[in-house]
C-alpha cells in the first residue's frame, strides 16, 4: 500500500478537494493499492471543508461533508510515499523541514511537469472554487498516469532521484538578480514569479526606485556568477543595454540582451550565455517570463559551440595581456 499525502495551507479547500478527486481517480485505475490523505501546513484541526468546497465537490458527486482538517505532522510525513503540495513554496518549505524525504516532495504542477500553481480559492466565489476543482482534476489525472513510473524506482532513498529531473534541476539552480531604478519594479515582479517556479534567487538590488547607476548592479550580479555563488544571472535596466555592456566587462561573463524566446534559447545553446539582460521599458512582464523560461531551461549545446566560446575566453585573455 502506498500513501500519498496532499498538502495545502489550511486543509479546508484545496487539499481536501484534491483528496476526493485523487481517491476517485485511483479507484478507477487498476494499479496497486493507494491510500490518499491530506493535511495543512497551518491548519486548525477539526474544521469542516469550506461550504464552497463542499458545494463544488458535490457537483461532481464527491462528498466532502465528513472532512475534518488536520495539521501536518512529522508522523504523516514519515509515513508518506509521495507528498504533493499545491504550490512550489509549500514544497520548498517541506523539503527544508524534512530533508530526509526531500526526494518524495513535489509541487503537484512540477510532478506533472507543468509550471502551474494551484492557487488558494479561499474567500473566492463559487466560480473560483470550480476553477480550482477543475485544475486539480486535470493535474491529478495526469499525476495518476505518472505514479507507476515514480513508484517503480527501487528503494526510498533513490526513489524520485531520476524522476522529473528537470524539476529537481530547477530547484537547485541559483539565479542572481539585479536591476537599477528603471528595472526595480520589474525585478520585484519577476522575482516573485521565479520564486513560485522554485528557483533560488540571490537578489543583488537595487531596493527602490531611487536613482542609481546600473554598472554597480551589473558588477554585483556578474561577480556573483564569476565567483560561483550563482549559476545564471538576470539583469534589468530601462533598455537592458547598459546592463549587458557592463556585465560583459567582467571576465567569464557572457551577457545577452534578449527580447524574444528564440534569442534567449540560442544565447544559452550556442553562446553559453550566463547572464540575460532585459529592458523594463521595452518589454512587458508576460513576454519577459517567456524569455526567462527559454533562457533558464536551455542547456549549452557544446561541441563546435564550445570551440567558439573558448575563442571568446581567448579574446578576454589576449586583451588583458
Ligand atoms: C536609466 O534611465 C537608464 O539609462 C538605464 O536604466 C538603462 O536603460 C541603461 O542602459
Amino acid at each position: 500500500m502506498k500513501t500519498i499525502l496532499l498538502v495545502c495551507t489550511g486543509n479546508t479547500c484545496r487539499s481536501p478537494l484534491a483528496q476526493v478527486i485523487l481517491q476517485d481517480l485511483l479507484a478507477q485505475s487498476e494499479e496497486e493499492d493507494y491510500q490518499v490523505v491530506s493535511a495543512g501546513l497551518s491548519a486548525f484541526p477539526g474544521q469542516q471543508a469550506t461550504e464552497k468546497a463542499i458545494e463544488v465537490a458535490a457537483e461532481k458527486d464527491f462528498d466532502l461533508k465528513q472532512h475534518q482538517s488536520q495539521q501536518l505532522s512529522s508522523k504523516m510525513v514519515a509515513e508518506a510515499d509521495l507528498i504533493l503540495t499545491m504550490t512550489a513554496s509549500q514544497a520548498r518549505r517541506l523539503r527544508l523541514s524534512y530533508q530526509e524525504k526531500a526526494q518524495l516532495i513535489y509541487a503537484l504542477g512540477h510532478f506533472v511537469q507543468e509550471k502551474q500553481t494551484v492557487r488558494d480559492p479561499f474567500g473566492g466565489s463559487l466560480a473560483t472554487y470550480r476553477k480550482t476543482r477543475d485544475q486539480l482534476e486535470e493535474l491529478l489525472s495526469r499525476a495518476v498516469v505518472k505514479l507507476p513510473q515514480f513508484f517503480s524506482q527501487e528503494g526510498n532513498s533513490t526513489r524520485g532521484q531520476n524522476y522529473n529531473n528537470r524539476s529537481n534541476r530547477r530547484d537547485k539552480v541559483k539565479i542572481a538578480l539585479g536591476s537599477d531604478h528603471a528595472g526595480y519594479l520589474f525585478k520585484e515582479e519577476l522575482k516573485e514569479w521565479l520564486d513560485e517556479q522554485d528557483y533560488e534567487i540571490i537578489d543583488q538590488g537595487t531596493d527602490s526606485e531611487d536613482s542609481v547607476d546600473y554598472p554597480d548592479f551589473a558588477g554585483k550580479v556578474a561577480c556573483s556568477i564569476a565567483e560561483g555563488q550563482a549559476e545564471l544571472g538576470i539583469l534589468i535596466c530601462g533598455t537592458g543595454i547598459g546592463m549587458a555592456i557592463s556585465a560583459n566587462k567582467v571576465a567569464g561573463i557572457r551577457a545577452a540582451r534578449c527580447q524574444d524566446s528564440y534569442s534567449a534559447r540560442m544565447a544559452r545553446a550556442h553562446n553559453n550565455a550566463n547572464v540575460l539582460t532585459l529592458g523594463a521599458r521595452v518589454i512587458g512582464q508576460g513576454l519577459a517570463r517567456e524569455v526567462v523560461t527559454a533562457f533558464l531551461t536551455t542547456e549549452f549545446a557544446g561541441d563546435r559551440h564550445q570551440r567558439r566560446v573558448d575563442k571568446i575566453t581567448g579574446l578576454e585573455k589576449e586583451l588583458k595581456e
